[in-house]
């Protein structure tokens, strides 16, 4: 299966900045001979357009970071999975753990995003992950499991790629930390149970240049969400270049 490597920039880029970085990884893909894996940005909502416009032409796609349950309606300073389609976007990342622990949203709200996602025809990237006070106290996989049962759209166990999930322990998100490779493919091997054959399940948490490959050698680990290391172009392209 072709692995993922999404980078989500989250609030971070102005104009000059991100269509620079952006140009910089079309560019880097177009001159590589047959990708293998496959590249989508993930910039604020601010450059998504202009995002889209810098890797026209070449195989990079580019997703939204957070999506509204609603097509359309008076909810101001939201967006919807419409808006993101409209605009050429592929995918969106819901229940970031940024979104669930800084916004209160719940696994129904979550599951409400995702189901938005495929309304409009994007395929979902549904993070999961388990706090340090929650791994201390050996719940882990119940915490995952209970977030992925409970986001998961209602019938996407009919097909394959139609979600992507995303496995990121909060205490590994920008803290240089990560989780033994045994303890990745333990929490990945127990969400591949519960997702249709083929669904990718990324790991995301202090991915690096130096770690990506080791991660993207795990288990089940089929590609990873990387955060911090997506903002320098030098950095993400050699987590890229990890999946040969
Ligand atoms: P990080 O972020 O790579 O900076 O740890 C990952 C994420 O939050 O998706």
């Amino acid at each position: 299966m072709r692995r993922m490597i999404a980078g989500n920039w989250k609030m971070n880029g102005l104009r000059e900045d991100g269509v620079a970085l952006a140009s910089a990884v079309a560019r880097q893909a177009r001159e590589a001979k047959g990708l293998s894996c496959y590249v989508v940005l993930c910039p604020p909502a601010t450059l998504i357009a202009p995002v889209l416009e810098a890797v026209a032409g070449s195989p990079v796609a580019v997703g939204g970071q957070n999506c509204h349950a609603e097509p359309d309606g008076a909810f101001t300073g939201e967006i919807s999975a419409e808006m993101l389609a409209d605009l050429g976007c592929a995918h969106v990342i819901v229940g970031h753990s940024e979104r669930r622990m800084g916004y209160g949203e719940t696994d129904a709200a979550v599951r409400a995003r995702a189901e938005a996602a495929h309304r409009a025809g994007l395929v979902p990237i549904i993070c999961v992950g388990e706090t340090l006070d929650e791994r201390e106290a050996g719940r882990t996989l119940d915490v995952v499991l209970r977030q992925l049962d409970r986001s998961l759209p209602v019938g996407s166990a009919a097909g394959s790629g139609t979600v992507v999930v995303a496995y990121e322990p909060v205490w590994a998100i920008g803290s240089g930390l990560v989780p033994t490779r045994e303890d990745i493919e333990t929490v990945h091997r127990a969400l591949r149970t519960r997702v249709p054959a083929g669904t990718p399940i990324l790991y995301g948490g202090s991915a690096k240049p130096d770690n990506a490959g080791e991660l993207l050698a795990a288990d089940e680990v089929g590609g990873l969400l990387v955060g911090g290391a997506s903002l320098d172009a030098g950095s993400f392209w050699r987590i890229v270049e990890s999946c040969a």
